[in-house]
This record gives structure tokens, sequence and C-alpha cells, in this order.
């Protein structure tokens, strides 16, 4: 590094959205990482709803390495924090401001610290806080940064040492994290199946059912299903490989139908996994069964499947309609089963237009 005062200072900001899974991830064969057991199927939600906004500054007057999320400082989450880093380093290229007299060589990133600020523009409350986004995006801007110059899908399997999820939000559109094979890991990273045009009816709502923090983490709990549940093994090696290859179908064709079936299915085989665990894992409370009782009801009474739902490590419900006239009717049956009430919280945030139909009392 040739820098002529420590004055200096380089930033780099990027905007990642968050994803939902239709075929779940949950299970890692190596922890340290992050590779799973089961290849997995997310659609990557408008920005404009639910992601994160990170800005990575580097220099040399900075003494350590921190974090703010949403304004707040907080500890960087070491050991994933440290993978991401170390795998970007790796690959970092030459950096040069003549004008500024700033001068990086390769080998320098090693010596230099980052700020690094990042927001939701998600209520925070409202309990959908992902790693997802936020790894992905943390990754995105801190290669722009170090110049560091991969493919996506590359940058993907770095975001993924950071939180298995996170490497499905690179991409828009419908996307698959590859298992992969390798021990290294660099097979493991996500491939788009369809961009963010292919299917641009399908409407997806979030009915926020607890804006409470999670009893068990994804981390720990895959952790524990994957030493105490038979399920799983069944689950990763005989069923998720049919579905990746059912779902594929359904999305290439945009067959609502079977994409429906296949969500839930794979919904309520993933907390079914979580039930054979040792101890149980409940992350679905009341509500959200009432939720899956409601859409499958009114799925049983028409020809065709209306509505999908899908639930991750928590009770929130994500639906998922093919058209807006759908979307509205489901909108109507969320209001009328669960009005606004102090049994529950229940908001319900419509991602396509901005509507937050009820907030939570
Ligand atoms: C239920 O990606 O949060 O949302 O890799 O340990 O950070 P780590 O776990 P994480 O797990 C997400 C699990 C899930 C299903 C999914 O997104 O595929």
């Amino acid at each position: 590094m040739a820098a002529e005062s420590h004055n200096w200072i380089l930033m780099a900001t990027a905007r990642t959205p968050t994803n939902i899974a239709v075929i779940k991830y949950w299970g890692k064969r190596d922890e340290n990482l992050i590779l799973p057991i089961n290849d997995s199927i997310s659609i990557t939600l408008d920005p404009d709803h639910l992601s994160a906004t990170t800005t990575v500054a580097v220099s040399p007057s900075f003494e350590k390495d921190r974090m703010w999320l949403n304004g707040k400082e907080i500890p960087l989450s070491g050991g994933r924090y440290q993978n991401c880093l170390r795998e970007l380093r790796s690959r970092a290229g030459d950096f040069e401001d003549e004008k500024r007299g700033i001068q990086i060589k390769k080998e320098g990133w090693n010596k230099l610290h980052f700020h690094i600020a990042s927001y939701n523009n998600f209520p925070t409350a409202a309990g959908l806080a992902s790693s997802a986004a936020g790894f992905a995006c943390l990754v995105f801007s801190l290669a722009k940064l170090m110049n560091v110059k991969e493919e996506l899908g590359q940058l993907s399997a770095i975001a993924r040492q950071g939180s298995g999820s996170a490497c499905r939000s690179l991409y828009g559109g419908f996307v698959k994290w590859t298992m992969g094979n390798e021990m290294s890991g660099r097979d493991s990273k996500a491939v788009q199946l369809a961009n963010e045009t292919h299917w641009e009816d399908l409407i997806i709502i979030v009915a926020v059912v607890s804006s409470r923090q999670k009893e068990t983490s994804s981390t720990s709990g895959m952790r524990e299903s994957v030493e105490t549940s038979s399920l799983i093994q069944h689950r990763a090696k005989v069923v998720v490989p049919s579905r990746i290859l059912q779902m594929e179908e359904a999305i290439r064709n945009r067959n609502f139908s079977s994409f429906a079936r296949l969500t839930c299915a794979d919904s309520n085989q993933f907390h079914a996994v979580c039930l054979d665990t040792s101890p149980p894992i409940f992350y679905m409370n009341d509500t959200s069964h009432r939720i899956i009782n409601l859409v499958e009801r009114w799925n049983r009474h028409e020809e065709t499947l209306q509505v999908a739902y899908t639930f991750d490590a928590g009770p929130n419900a994500v639906l998922i309609a093919p058209n807006r006239k759908v979307a509205s009717s489901l909108l109507q049956r969320l209001l009328f089963y669960f009005p606004p009430g102090p049994d529950y919280e229940l908001n319900s945030y419509v991602l396509g237009d901005k509507t937050i139909l009820q907030e939570a009392g």
C-alpha cells in the first residue's frame, strides 16, 4: 500500500433482497463450509420490500472491523464473517486512484479493516430479519470494494459461507442452490433457473404471525435434526431430489397447481422433520396451523390450487397467489378469519404494491 496519508476512505454500497425457499434447505454435511445435504429452490423477493442495503468502507485509519445493523453496533458474526472475508481477500484485485494518491495492492487488503453499515427496509420487529439478505449484500458490496473479479456463482459460494440461504439471494427470480459434491465447496453455489420477469403474475404475501425472536435458530435447529431425525435422511436422499426436478418443471411451465402442491408439501415435510427431531422443534404456532387450514380448505373446493403456503423456521406464513385477483381474495379471507384483535398478532404485508394491510396492535 502506498497511500500518502491515512485520511482516505473508500466505500461501496449494494442492495440485496431476501429469498423464500419453496424447496427447503435443512441440514448440513459440513458445518464450517456450510455445505447442505440437499439442493433447494427459492424465489428472490422484490428489493423494494424486503432487502438489506449495506455500505462497506475501508480506510487505513480504521483499527478494527466493525459493523452496525440499523444504526446499532453489533458484534461481527465470528467465524462466518471471517470465512467470507478470507475468501474475498484471496481474490481481491489491485486498486488505484491516482488523483487521490491511493494505491492498494492485492496483498494490501490483508492489512486493512472494514466498517460495515447495513439497513433492512422491513421492520426488524416483524420477525422477518433474515441472514440471507444480510450476508448476500455484505459479500457483494465487499467484492465490489475489493475489486474481486468473480462471476456471481462464485460470489454465491462465498456468501454461502456466511449463511447457507444467503447464496440464493445473489440472483433475482427463481434460484436453485446446488448442493455440489466437491470437498472444497466450490460447486455448492446458486444458479438462476429463471429471471424475475419469467412469472410476473405471482404475488407473495407475508402474514406476520409473530414478531418474537425464534427460540431455536435455523443453524442449531438443523444441526439437531441431522443428529437425531431419521426422517431427514429419507427427505434428503429420496424425496427432495425428485421434488427438485418436478419444481424446476413447474417453474419452467408456470404451472401454478404443481408449484403450489410441491411448495406446501415441502414446507410440511420440513416441519415434520422438525417434529421428528429430539427434542422436537415447534416453529409454527396455532395461528400458522389455522392459516394452513384456511388455504387447504379453499384449495380443496377449487379445480386448480389457488394459493401456496410455506413456513420457514418461525410461525410467519408466506403465501403465494397466482395473480392479483386471487391475492385480493386471499387478503379478504385473512381479514375475515383473523380480524384485528387481542388474541394473536397478524400483520399482512402485500409484496408487490407496498400495502401494509394490518398492523399488529
Ligand atoms: C428454514 O440459511 O438461516 O429458511 O446456513 O445455518 O445460516 P445457516 O442457516 P439459514 O437456514 C435457512 C433455513 C430455512 C430454509 C431455507 O431458506 O432454505
